[in-house]
């Protein structure tokens, strides 16, 4: 009999969840205080609310109530690792991560953050399925987080306008490759040469904060909005054509993209130019924003619990962020206990 070699572990997904802060804040309580309105905002970004977190919360409040959550659908209490994805950690140093494995109970893990701005889920499912695919980790908690509300120059309208905060998170575990739910084909891209497209200037080791008048408004986010928005769609789309040629799959044997929740119209210029029916484009941008690293779990656990998408699903995750980073995965949906609906979609459908 020949010498058959056991195959090493994948990375399948058996756990998740979402959260976002109770607080709503809707379009026209932010046109009363910038000049801007509902119809400019849903016309150009298909943004009804978005949520924000009270002063005094952070980031990991919302990234371990994620966690806990997801930890709960997966149904298990430990974890091997602990990776936060985030652009809004509490602090410079130490990580995020850490803590909330700490507030977890799972201090002793492994814990770090990994920072690849709007890309940092997909960056993180790759880091998590190269844990476990080496034998480092047999299971991993991933929870994407951001409280943009905290960067983001609350009078900057064409900012202002755009981010929401939240988080989302995944439970892995060690499996085959060929059980749904499995993360398998991966494509991960950047380009630093469009660093400034998307940037927090100051308070890193370039730009040392002094407590100047500069520094105040350099530690507030800034995007080249257009810009960013044409890098965004060519990204995206190219990154979802090179994993969907890698895994040997052609665009109609996508149920469900499920873009970073960066725009409606970008998410659905991604689409047309993909040739794939806009309908299986999972969007709840209207409802929650753009939010950064939760983005896309959050976008999962939405549709997975509005049972959208269902087990045995193929679906095609992809993501573009500050960097320039982009990033896409394929997987087949697995079967999980349905996931609590993380926010109220409010009293209206997504047009
Ligand atoms: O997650 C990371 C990736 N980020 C993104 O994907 C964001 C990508 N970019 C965008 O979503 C869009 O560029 C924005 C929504 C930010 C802006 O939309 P746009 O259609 O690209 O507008 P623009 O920046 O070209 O500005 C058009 C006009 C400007 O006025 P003038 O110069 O033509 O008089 C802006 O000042 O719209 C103005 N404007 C606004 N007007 C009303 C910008 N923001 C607003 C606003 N309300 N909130």
């Amino acid at each position: 009999m020949p010498n058959s070699a056991p195959s090493p572990p994948a990375a399948v997904l058996s756990g998740l969840a979402g959260c976002v802060p109770p607080r709503v804040v809707t379009n026209d309580e932010l046109a009363e205080r910038l000049a801007t309105d509902d119809a400019w905002i849903r016309t150009r970004t298909g943004i009804r609310r978005r949520h924000v977190i009270e002063p005094g919360q952070a980031t990991s409040d919302l990234a371990v109530e994620a966690g806990h959550r997801a930890l709960g659908n997966a149904g298990v209490d430990s974890v091997d690792a602990v990776i936060v994805t985030t652009t809004t950690p509490d602090r410079p140093c130490p990580a995020t991560a850490p803590t909330v494995a700490a507030r977890l109970g799972l201090a002793g893990a492994a814990a770090f953050d990994v920072g690849a701005v709007c890309t940092g889920f997909v960056y993180g499912l790759a880091t998590a399925a190269g844990l476990i695919t080496s034998g480092v980790a047999g299971r991993v908690l991933l929870v994407g987080a951001d409280t943009y509300s905290t960067i983001v120059d609350p009078l900057d309208r064409a900012n202002a306008i755009i981010f929401g905060d939240g988080a989302g998170a995944v439970v892995l575990r060690a499996g085959r490759a060929d059980e749904p739910g499995a993360v398998g084909q991966f494509d991960l891209g950047s380009d630093g040469a469009y660093e400034d497209l998307i940037t927090v200037a100051a308070g890193g080791s370039r730009k040392r904060s002094t407590g100047d008048e500069v520094q105040r408004s350099e530690r507030h986010f800034a995007m080249r909005g257009s810009e960013v928005y044409r890098h965004a769609v060519t990204r995206m789309a190219e990154s979802a054509r090179t994993v969907l040629r890698t895994g040997g799959w052609k665009i109609d044997d996508v149920d469900h993209f499920v873009p970073h929740q960066a725009n409606l119209r970008i998410l659905h210029s991604v689409a047309d130019d993909l040739g794939l029916p806009r309908e299986r484009c999972v969007a709840n941008v209207d409802s929650v924003g753009n939010t950064g690293a939760a983005s896309i779990p959050l976008a999962l656990a939405d549709a997975v619990a509005q049972q959208v998408i269902r087990p045995g699903d193929r679906l095609l995750l992809t993501a573009f962020g500050g960097g320039l980073t982009w990033g896409s995965c394929l997987l087949t949906w697995p079967e999980l206990p349905l996931p609590a609906h993380p926010y109220d979609r409010g009293e209206e459908a997504p047009s």
